[in-house]
């Protein structure tokens, strides 16, 4: 069905507007920002943004109804990412578990999925993305990239959005058919930390092992002291050691 589409020059939060809308609403939306006066981000976090420099989007799909766990769906969105900008630019990027996307370390893009309404019954998907385009906000000490210091010239940023929400709805459709265990694969391929060591914090434990990749269901399997360990993904937190 057609996309409606909803522009805003500043506002609080993409997700938060297509949450309203999403409540009345029965058509796939995308709402756009240049700028977002209360950005989120994972385990809440903020996520700033220089106007008008970079992407700032929520994609919101009603009644939404896959079978198939979340978690998945939120790793999808991150490997889509990837291959849209590897593939129309040439960069380098690579996912981070659950949902980040980095070049040479430094974060790229974020994705925060939500969802509104109840999670065992009806409930709408509220797909929210922050990508460095031409310019990368400084956010405490984390480190940060853009788009357009590793490809060398400004990007145009409307072609980019068509381009990945063209590719995201192909993936979400294949992801309602099969599941998550389509990408998979593909995730692993282009995971930033596949064997590597690193320490993840789950509800106050904290795991230190080795990076073994997503299952089916995307979820992490760690190495520790030779024992493999689930992580689902949530509020969890993943750092290389
Ligand atoms: C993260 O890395 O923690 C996720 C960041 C997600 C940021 C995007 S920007 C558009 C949408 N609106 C928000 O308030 N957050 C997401």
């Amino acid at each position: 069905s057609p996309l409606a589409l909803y522009y805003f020059p500043s506002i609080t939060s993409t997700n938060d507007i297509a949450r309203e809308y999403l409540k009345t609403s029965d058509q796939p939306l995308l709402v756009v920002a240049e700028h977002q006066t209360g950005g989120r981000g994972r385990r809440g976090r903020q996520w700033a943004s220089c106007y008008a420099h970079n992407l700032l989007f929520t994609y919101g799909v009603p009644r939404f109804s896959a079978m198939q766990g979340l978690e998945g769906l939120s790793l999808l969105v991150g490997l889509t990412l990837v291959d849209v900008v590897n593939a129309s630019l040439g960069v380098d990027a690579k996912v981070k578990w659950p949902n980040d996307v980095l070049i040479n370390g430094a974060k790229l893009a974020g994705v925060l999925v939500e969802i509104q309404g109840d999670i065992g019954g009806d409930y709408s998907l509220i797909i929210g993305v922050g990508l460095n385009v031409n310019e990368s906000p400084s956010v405490g000490d984390r480190e940060v990239t853009s788009l357009m210091k590793n490809f060398g010239r400004a990007i145009n940023r409307s072609e980019l959005l068509v381009a990945f929400v063209d590719q995201l709805r192909r993936n979400i459709n294949l992801f309602c058919l099969e599941g998550f265990s389509s990408f998979s694969g593909r995730w692993n391929e282009m995971d930033a930390y596949r064997g590597c060591q690193v320490q993840v914090e789950q509800g106050g434990e904290i795991l230190v092992g080795l990076s073994r990749g997503v299952n089916a269901n995307g979820v992490l399997d760690i190495e520790v002291e030779g024992e493999l360990r689930s992580v689902h993904g949530g509020e969890v937190s993943l750092r290389a050691v």
